[in-house]
Parts: structure tokens; sequence; C-alpha cells
């Protein structure tokens, strides 16, 4: 059993991050120049909102921030902050999002993830499909050039969901920050450079 309140949690409270993995987007982003200031940005699985808060600080006065989960979300400061307590499959969302954001997004972060069973497989299958849904959702709000970011349980479906996404990214990597516990299973895929043109079908 790992120990649930470790540092990073310890850190996170005293803090005043809503959880503690806000400090894997603090990784990711610090590392990968993920989130710039003045960029729109989606937040997929944002409750209870550790993420929402890196991403208003990275984003600044100038950037936006639609976020999005199944659960409540206690308010965030901010004009440039709109949370959308939905399913992710939403099909209304895309529309909604792009209007709060005054065009595409930036950046479509997900750190969504199903409960879990106990059933690695079902767990795997769940986490799999879910991506597939952040990544329907990135299809009509990603600006080209844009970046996606979100959470997978490896194994099971991982490396397929990996193949079917990179075609549209002129670079997917797999990645594990940091503060990742050491025996999660899961792990984020990073892409950079969206093809916005290959998610129009026929197209050139
Ligand atoms: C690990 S938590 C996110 C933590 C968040 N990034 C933070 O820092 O506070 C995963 C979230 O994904 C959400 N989620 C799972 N499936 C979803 C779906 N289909 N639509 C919207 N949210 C979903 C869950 O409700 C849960 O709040």
């Amino acid at each position: 059993m790992y120990e649930r309140k470790d540092a990073y949690y310890r850190k996170a409270k005293r803090e005043g991050y809503r959880s503690r993995a806000a400090y894997k987007l603090e990784q990711i982003a610090a590392r990968e120049k993920a989130v710039r200031p003045g960029d729109r940005v989606i937040d997929a699985g944002a409750a209870p909102g550790g993420w929402s808060q890196v991403i208003l600080a990275l984003v600044g006065p100038k950037g936006k921030i639609a976020a999005v989960d199944l659960l409540p979300l206690a308010p965030l400061p901010g004009e440039n902050f709109r949370f959308w307590q939905r399913d992710l499959c939403d099909p209304a969302l895309p529309a909604e999002i792009l209007s709060f954001l005054g065009g595409k997004a930036d950046g479509v972060l997900s750190d969504a993830a199903p409960n879990t069973t106990g059933s690695a497989f079902t767990d795997q299958a769940r986490s799999a499909d879910l991506v597939r849904t952040v990544f329907s959702l990135a299809r009509e709000t990603l600006r080209d050039g844009g970046t996606f970011l979100a959470k997978i349980f490896g194994g099971g479906e991982a490396d397929a969901v990996f193949h079917e996404l990179k075609p549209f990214f002129r670079e997917l990597r797999r990645i594990r920050p940091e503060a990742t516990r050491k025996e999660s299973f899961e792990l984020y895929l990073l892409g950079k450079g969206f093809k916005e043109q290959r998610s129009i079908p026929n197209a050139g």
C-alpha cells in the first residue's frame, strides 16, 4: 500500500492547491512549455480544480480556461474561467466552449480518469475510451499546431490509442511526471503540433 498523504499531498495542502495532481501538471508544463501566457485552454476532468489553479497562474489574466467535469467544482476566481458540470462526451460542449473561449483552444489538457473497479482490464479499457472521448472533443476545439495532453492507464489499449493519435500530431510522446505515485500505472500522452487538417474527412 502506498502512503496516501505523501509529500506532494502535504505540499498541496500547504500551498493551497486543491489536489496533489496540480504538481504533475506543474512539472509537465515547466519541462514541456505546454501552457503559455494568454493561452486558451480546456481542462478536461477538472474537479476538484488543482490543474485549473495551475493553468490560471500560467495563462494569466489574458488567457481563458474552459473546465469540464462530471463532479462539481467550487468556483475559482476570474472572468476568464468557466466550468461545465457535464460529461465530456456531451455533443453540445464543443460549441459552448468555443463560444466562451472566443476561438479554438491552444491546449486541451486532460487528467480525466474513470472510477477504478479493481479489475485492471476494465479500468484500462475505460481509461482508453475516455482518452478517445477527450480526443474527439479536441478534434472540434483544438487549433492547428495546438497541444494535447491526456492521462491514460498504461497496458491494455494504451498502445493502440497511442498509434491512433500519432498521425494527428507533429510529435506524440508518453510521459510520466515525477509527482506520479511510484505504484501508479498511469502515464500521459503529450501531443505537440496538432494537425487540424487531418481531422477534416476528405481534406486536401
Ligand atoms: C484525477 S481527477 C482530476 C483531478 C484534477 N486534474 C485536479 O487537479 O484537481 C479525474 C476527474 O475526471 C472526471 N471524469 C471522469 N470521467 C469523466 C467524464 N466522462 N466526463 C467528465 N469528467 C470525467 C472525474 O469526475 C474526476 O473528477
